[in-house]
């Protein structure tokens, strides 16, 4: 069986993409095939088709750590032909070839029936950034953190960024949203979010051990010092969601936030959660935490994702991308 796909190939070291006709393997015991609708990119993807180490197994590779898609082919009892699914992370995407194809061969075990509420579109303009922010704010709640304190979030335009702002504010949080990107104040604004802090200004004054504690909770997206700094600026008992490392992968901190104040530091791992968590989030998704991205996300053919993988490589990223499939 042949279909598209965007298929990254490594030449002397240099890693490019194209949109290429492969074949399908046949079906192996315990999978299902997946006709892709949607996919989304995810900055794990930009990573994946540029060769970062660590991402991809081996190349030639396709990337797209999400589908929401139909059963073409099932080799299991969990899934019949025609049932409509998403999947997320696992292996997909950086072991098994991904979303950015047509179709995707993977385990049952990996798959999700699609809520009803959401449409395959819907539930790809969250994506595995969407279900990361749903992660990350999920388990500061189950933290019982303050409810009448802000909470700030960084990469705030980004993808998981701009799913956090939204929700948080859709669950009436006050969010403090920081950003490299000042051109972006009145989006950041009409997501809900009530302050906008420029980087530059947040990182101006050297990290302390322990700064004025006037936050309730923190997502960071950007690792490194913006980490350390939200950690300093927690509140008695709250708590901070760390998922990312697009500034950096280190950071220093001190004991003092963890052990007078009862911070907790959250890690968030959404790709290998176990499927009933993200099960739980997804129909959050599909009912009270429903979101209408629309505005922030952009809807594109296979073949504009060059540009799209360089902007995210680039920092430059606003909101979610959402990758069509033609059907
Ligand atoms: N742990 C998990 O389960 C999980 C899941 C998904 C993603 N992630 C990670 O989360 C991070 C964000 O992913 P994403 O999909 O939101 O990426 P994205 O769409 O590219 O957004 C990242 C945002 O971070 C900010 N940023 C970029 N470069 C920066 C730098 N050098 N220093 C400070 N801020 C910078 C920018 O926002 P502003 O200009 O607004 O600051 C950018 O738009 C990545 O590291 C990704 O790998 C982790």
């Amino acid at each position: 069986m042949k279909y598209k796909a965007y298929l990254v190939e490594e030449n002397d070291g240099v890693y490019k993409g194209s949109v290429k006709e492969i074949d399908m393997p046949t079906i192996e015991p315990g999978n299902v095939i997946i006709k892709v609708h949607y996919s989304s990119l995810n900055y794990k993807d930009a990573l994946a088709a540029s060769g970062v180490k660590g991402v991809a197994s081996s190349y030639p590779f396709v990337p797209g750590i999400d589908v929401a898609g139909e059963i073409l082919e099932s080799s299991s009892d969990l899934f019949h032909v025609g049932d409509k699914v998403i999947a997320t992370g696992y292996k997909i995407g950086m072991k098994v070839f991904g979303g950015f194809g047509e179709l995707v061969q993977i385990p049952a075990e990996w798959v999700i029936p699609l809520p009803e509420n959401l449409s395959y579109k819907h539930a790809m303009s969250y994506g595995t950034a969407g279900l990361t922010a749903g992660a990350c704010i999920k388990k500061m709640i189950d933290a019982d953190i303050p409810k009448d304190m802000p909470i700030i979030v960084s990469g705030s335009t980004g993808g998981v960024g701009s799913v956090a702002v939204n929700l948080l504010s859709k669950l009436n949080y006050e969010v403090h949203a920081i950003t490299g990107k000042p051109e972006e104040k009145n989006m950041l604004m009409d997501m809900g979010a009530s302050e906008i802090i420029y980087r530059d200004d947040f990182m101006s004054e050297p990290v302390k051990a322990l700064d004025k504690g006037i936050y309730a909770g923190g997502i960071d997206t950007v690792g490194g010092d913006i980490l350390a700094k939200i950690i300093s600026m927690i509140s008695n008992h709250g708590a901070v969601s760390c998922c990312g490392n697009v500034g950096g992968t280190k950071f220093t901190s001190s004991v003092f936030p963890f052990i007078l104040r009862g911070v907790s530091l959250i890690g968030i791992d959404s790709a290998e959660s176990i499927l009933e968590f993200k099960k739980n989030i997804w129909n959050l998704f599909a009912n009270e935490w429903s979101l209408n991205l629309d505005t922030y996300t952009r809807v594109l053919p296979l073949n504009y994702i060059d540009d799209e993988i360089s902007r995210i490589l680039e920092g430059k990223q606003v909101g979610r991308v959402v990758i069509k499939h033609e059907v």
